[in-house]
């Protein structure tokens, strides 16, 4: 028996989160650590770290990112079912930003039929997005996300855990935005509708405040 069919994995809890750039899917997978002991699987993070690492996977992945598209399904297959393997026996696991085309989230079906998968999807407004996206501003010390609107450091551009100087991620500039958000439409919409119709799909208004939000998502991560 491989590590991804054993009696562990089969009780694995694998929470989607579903919705647009920006929409706050990083900002509530942190809580759903800190009040579930999930782990937590972000493609962008995962694909950041390839570009800074200068691996074959960042090389291709750094300029596609940059520019708002999607980078080639083949470049996040063999990464996901290696992280969703190596999380057997724990809680759950979080995947933040994957599946994000009908043909991901088709391979992941292949390999997590036996396990419990659910679709949270954070719904929230474009011009919403426009303004936590271009106010976004991160710690590349601890990682700390923050938003010079929403929840600015308490020293300009510095981190308030670790003291580093913060930093603007490249594709959180407007025009980017924009086409982040056209892809979102074209590629990661039909998903939805594909968890929508896989029985185990809930969708919460991602419009209000982080606390706000994180009370609807922990009615849903108690429940499934
Ligand atoms: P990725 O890093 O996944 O970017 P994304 O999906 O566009 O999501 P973000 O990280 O921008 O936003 P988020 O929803 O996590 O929001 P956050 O909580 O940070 O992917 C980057 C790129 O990698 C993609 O464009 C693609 O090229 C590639 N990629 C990744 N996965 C891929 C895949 N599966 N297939 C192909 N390519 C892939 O919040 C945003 C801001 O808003 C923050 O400042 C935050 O403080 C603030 N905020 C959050 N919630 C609230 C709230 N309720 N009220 C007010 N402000 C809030």
């Amino acid at each position: 028996m491989c590590d991804c069919c054993s009696e562990d994995s089969l009780r694995l809890n694998i929470l989607v989160l579903l919705g647009p750039p920006g929409g706050g899917k990083g900002t509530q997978a942190k809580k759903i650590v800190e009040e579930f002991g999930y782990g937590h699987f972000s493609t962008g993070d995962a694909l950041r770290e390839e570009v800074k690492n200068q691996t074959e996977i960042g090389k291709q992945a750094k300029a596609i990112m940059e520019s708002g598209e999607l980078v080639p399904d083949e470049l996040l297959g063999a990464m996901v079912k290696g992280r969703i393997e190596r999380a057997a026996g724990t809680e759950g696991i979080i995947l933040d930003g994957y599946p994000r085309t009908v043909s991901q989230a088709e391979f992941l079906a292949t390999f997590t039929g036996d396990m419990q998968v659910s679709a949270v999807n954070i719904a929230v407004d474009q011009e919403q997005i426009v303004k936590r996206l271009s106010g976004r501003r991160f710690c590349p010390g601890c990682g700390t996300i923050y938003n010079i609107s929403f929840s600015p450091p308490a020293s300009e551009g510095i981190c308030d855990k670790c003291g580093t100087r913060l930093e603007r991620r490249k594709d959180d500039y407007e025009e980017v935005i924009r086409e982040r958000l056209r892809v979102y439409e074209e590629k990661t919409q039909p998903v939805v509708d594909f968890y929508r119709e896989s029985g185990s799909y809930f969708e919460v208004d991602g419009n209000k405040s982080p606390e706000e939000v994180f009370h609807e998502v922990d009615k849903i991560v108690r429940s499934v």
